[in-house]
């Protein structure tokens, strides 16, 4: 386990033990049979189960399983290996890593890093321990971004694709000089799923995430990663769906209307941002 877990109660240094995890307030936190760490307390929690649920966890899986998002991943592994280039043991972290499909290619090219994996989703989490092999040993936790169980200055590099950014929370943990590696939409992701279900489709706004970026944050690099999607099955589609928010938005005929797709030829459309963080300004 890397040393730089911190208690959620006391914000103190977590150590080792035999069961888990605890701090010398004896604070402990026991590893869960999959092998995870739960170290988001329950007074912390909106609800009872936040986050994924198990069926978009399992559509999630299924879906990325295809690997149809092979193209962002590959450009992610590469991504991953130049932002930690020359350091002997980085910790990395993927925040809000859901059931762990990105985060386990990470370790797998990362093989001298310590990798932190969390979601605020226990069965996402618990998903994600499938996902880890010996010789890529990664600490999975459920935890929150707002409120994340590492230390200050801890980790040379956050990872977080399609979910939740807390600049505040990602400057207080990155060493000065570490990076933050952003994957979300493009303007036309997903185009045509979006067609398939609504009347009047517009673009997304391009870069929108950089409106909020803070001083102390300075974008270093952008990529385009785009792909043509040829989703087979309905099922593949349905899991796609469950993929996005369009899943909470669907009125009862669209989703009718959508399940009766075969296929659907889709445009992949994401951007890669590498964010660098300079200092605390915040
Ligand atoms: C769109 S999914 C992306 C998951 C994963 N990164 C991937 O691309 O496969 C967003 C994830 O964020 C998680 N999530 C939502 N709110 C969160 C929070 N406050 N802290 C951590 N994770 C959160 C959800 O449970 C879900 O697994
Ligand atoms: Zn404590």
């Amino acid at each position: 386990m890397p040393s730089s877990l911190r208690c959620p109660v006391c914000r103190q240094q977590l150590i080792s033990t035999d069961s888990g995890a605890s701090c010398t307030s004896g604070h402990s936190f026991d590893r869960a049979r999959q092998g995870y760490l739960n170290l988001l307390p329950s007074h912390k929690k909106r609800s009872a189960n936040p986050g994924d649920s198990a069926d978009m966890v399992q559509a999630r899986t299924r879906f990325l399983d295809t690997n149809l998002y092979q193209a962002p991943a590959s450009v992610l592994e590469q991504a991953v290996k130049n932002s930690t280039a020359g350091k002997t043991n980085p910790v990395v972290v993927d925040a809000g890593c859901g059931e762990g499909y990105y985060t386990a290619r990470l370790a797998n090219v990362l093989p001298n890093a310590s990798i932190v994996g969390f979601d605020i989703s226990k069965v996402a989490v618990q998903r994600c321990c499938h996902r880890s092999t010996n010789s890529t040993k990664t600490q999975w936790l459920v935890a929150s971004v707002a409120d994340i169980p590492l230390l200050d200055n801890s980790t040379d590099l956050i990872v977080s694709v399609f979910s939740r950014v807390d600049w505040q929370e990602f400057a207080r943990l990155l060493k000065p000089g570490g990076q933050i590696l952003i994957l979300g939409p493009g303007p036309d992701h997903l185009l045509e799923l979006r067609q398939a279900i609504y009347e009047d489709v517009r673009s997304y706004p391009e870069d929108k995430l950089l409106e909020k970026l803070p001083e102390s944050f300075e974008l270093t690099k952008k990529d385009t990663v785009s792909d043509e999607l040829y989703v087979k099955g309905k099922q593949t589609i349905m899991d796609l769906l469950a993929m996005t928010p369009h899943f909470w938005h669907i009125k009862p005929a669209q989703r009718e209307k959508l399940e009766q797709l075969e296929k659907l030829n889709c445009q992949l459309d994401m951007r890669l941002y590498t964010i660098t963080y300079q200092s605390s300004g915040l």
